[in-house]
């Protein structure tokens, strides 16, 4: 990977035009919507609790958001306290001086620690962003050096929040996998030992923010991605038949999309959907995106049970190796989803 600036500096400093390798020309073609029926479905995690016909209905809509939208808001989750927690750590962190935040920047060629996405070219367009990326699970692979120590709270509450958002995750896992047809536990012991990443983002305004990314559209490689917004300002914008839908957040839900790994393991029932981050003009952006990939020893690829006469739609690789068709992405645009067609 390739060393680029920090964007948080660059920003301050910033009084004239942005550097050309942030800006996005083909942005000015896209189209938006605002069409109220685009926006994604909202899950309520209570209702799924009863066993009565609210569930059942909540069931049926939990399916028909991951099949059609890829995408939901999840609410009255149970994870409101640890949240607004590990947001005040998030937004202390990015405040503290670039000295202080260099204590925990990452090394050549690893994705680990505050920096920036992974440039692999040149010629690579840049994310107008910084971000702390950390691996908190499994417990045994944690990598502390990257943990920063301040704020002094920091570590205590992302260890909290990570084991937290990990028991969210879990439970959809239990309820997708009943969705699918799945045998019970089937997902679960796919998914509950394996690597938790959490991205905590930070997008500095924009003199001409409506001429870069914050995040380049792309799908996220994950098995279920949990992301909340840690401050008013809205940017993750979705594609739904070839237009981009901004989310609206609802305060204190977890918006939750569906990854490619799931995409596959469905074998393209439920669908890895496109999507990307705008800045804001005036006001800094920041956001906690959590991901939840299979256990190092699995195999992604089609579930067997889920292989019906239309065959399997992907290969099957190993762990390592499907991560491994990630930064191949960047240089030639073909996503790793695209690689795993047959
Ligand atoms: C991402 O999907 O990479 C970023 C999402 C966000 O910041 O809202
Ligand atoms: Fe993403």
């Amino acid at each position: 990977s390739l060393p680029v600036e920090n964007v948080q500096e660059l920003a301050s400093n910033c009084s004239k035009e942005i550097p050309h390798r942030y800006i996005r020309p083909e942005m000015i073609l896209d189209k938006t919507s605002t069409d109220e029926s685009s926006q994604v479905p909202v899950i309520d995690m209570e209702n799924l609790a009863t066993s009565h016909s609210e569930c059942q209905n909540e069931m049926a809509k939990l399916h028909q958001a991951c099949k059609e939208f890829g995408f939901f808001q999840l609410v009255n989750h149970g994870a409101s306290m640890v949240i607004e927690k590990m947001k005040v750590v998030t937004e202390d962190f990015f405040k503290l001086p670039l000295e202080q935040k260099m204590a925990c920047a990452q090394v050549p060629n690893h994705i680990e620690g505050y920096g920036q996405t992974f440039v692999v070219s040149e010629d690579q367009k840049l994310d107008w962003g910084d971000m702390l990326f950390l691996f908190p699970l499994p417990v045994s692979q944690r990598n502390m050096r990257f943990w920063p120590n301040s704020p002094t709270s920091f570590r205590s509450t992302l260890d909290e929040y990570s084991l937290q958002i990990h028991k969210v995750c879990m439970s959809l896992f239990k309820l997708i996998e009943a969705n699918l047809g799945l045998e019970p536990g089937k997902l679960c012991s796919i998914y509950q030992d394996g690597i938790q990443g959490i991205r905590m983002n930070y997008y500095p305004p924009c003199r001409q923010a409506d001429k870069v990314f914050g995040a380049s559209p792309h799908s996220d490689g994950t098995g279920l991605t949990l992301l909340v917004q840690v401050n008013d300002v809205q940017g993750l914008q979705i594609k739904k038949s070839n237009t981009w839908v901004p989310i609206k957040p609802i305060p204190g839900a977890i918006i939750v999309n569906i990854g490619d790994m799931m995409e596959i393991m469905s074998n393209g029932e439920y669908r890895s959907i496109e999507h990307r981050a705008v800045v804001d003009f005036q006001k800094e952006r920041l956001s906690i995106a959590a991901f939840h990939n299979a256990n190092l020893t699995a195999k992604i690829g089609p579930l067997p049970e889920l292989v019906k006469e239309n065959g399997a739609q992907y290969k099957t690789i190993g762990l390592l190796e499907f991560f491994g068709l990630i930064p191949s992405s960047k240089l030639d645009g073909k996503s790793p989803l695209d690689r795993m067609r047959i």
